[in-house]
């Protein structure tokens, strides 16, 4: 199972003070040396983490893989197809919330979730979608030809009591075997942490995860190549 680190917080830590450090990109880079299979940047609307600086930056500098996470706007469509990352991983935005909240609802929005991943193709940019574990939601994103999906596992990070938490991961693993029976890469990411990692590294045939917010604030207290390299020995 691969690994990809998302580095947004270490931008929101240099926007507190609106100057130039900590600097995404030396995390990006250190984060390479330590041995991360990608980076994950989410280039928000309201550019609350990093900006289309950090991304044209990263895109010119890191030599792993970059996935862009980014809604669905013209707007940022446009500097996806730009910029050119690997991978675009398509989720929802809204401007009140802390983080992304949960999956795209892909068919409720498929037209137009089936035009941005045309566009995206036509830049050589590979599709992902953050859904739930949802069969009809990858049923889908199949079919507009997305290339993987990213299971949100967001409700299993935060389930209270030990059923809570075995019924997503049933529907975690139902969802990974159906969505590698219609060829889609399999991702996943959100909310996972050193603790939780030991239960979820079980599900079998996910490509990659992408964790941020556990390993970045355990840097602070390890250092970002110890917290990476911790994260990367429960996975593996
Ligand atoms: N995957 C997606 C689509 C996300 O939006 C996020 C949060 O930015 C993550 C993974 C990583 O979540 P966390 O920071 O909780 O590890």
């Amino acid at each position: 199972m691969r690994f990809s680190l998302n580095i947004d917080h270490i931008a929101t830590l240099r926007n507190a003070r609106g100057e130039g450090q900590p600097d995404p990109i030396t995390a990006a880079l250190i984060a390479e040396q330590a041995g991360v299979d990608g980076i994950v940047v989410h280039l928000r609307e309201d550019r609350r983490h990093v900006n289309e600086r950090d991304v044209r930056l990263l895109r010119e500098l890191i030599t792993t893989k970059l996935d862009l996470e980014m809604a669905a706007t013209e707007e940022i469509i446009k500097i996806a197809c730009d910029i050119g990352p690997e991978l675009s991983t398509i989720v929802p935005e809204h401007r009140q919330e802390l983080t992304t909240e949960g999956g795209i609802n892909v068919i409720d929005d498929i037209s137009h979730l089936k035009d941005a991943i045309k566009d995206l193709h036509g830049a050589d940019i590979l599709v992902s979608l953050f859904i739930e574990p949802s069969i009809d939601q990858i049923d889908a994103a199949a079919e507009i030809e997305a290339d993987f999906i990213e299971l949100h596992t967001g409700v299993f990070a935060n389930a209270v009591t030990e059923e809570e938490q075995f019924d997503e991961l049933d529907k975690i693993r139902a969802s990974v075997k159906h969505g590698k029976k219609l060829g889609l890469g399999i991702n996943a990411g959100h909310g996972l942490d050193y603790k939780n990692i030991k239960i979820f590294r079980e599900v079998p045939d996910i490509d990659e995860l992408s964790i941020g917010h556990a390993v970045i604030s355990r840097a602070v207290f390890v250092g970002l190549k110890e917290a990476i390299q911790e994260m990367m020995r429960l996975i593996r």
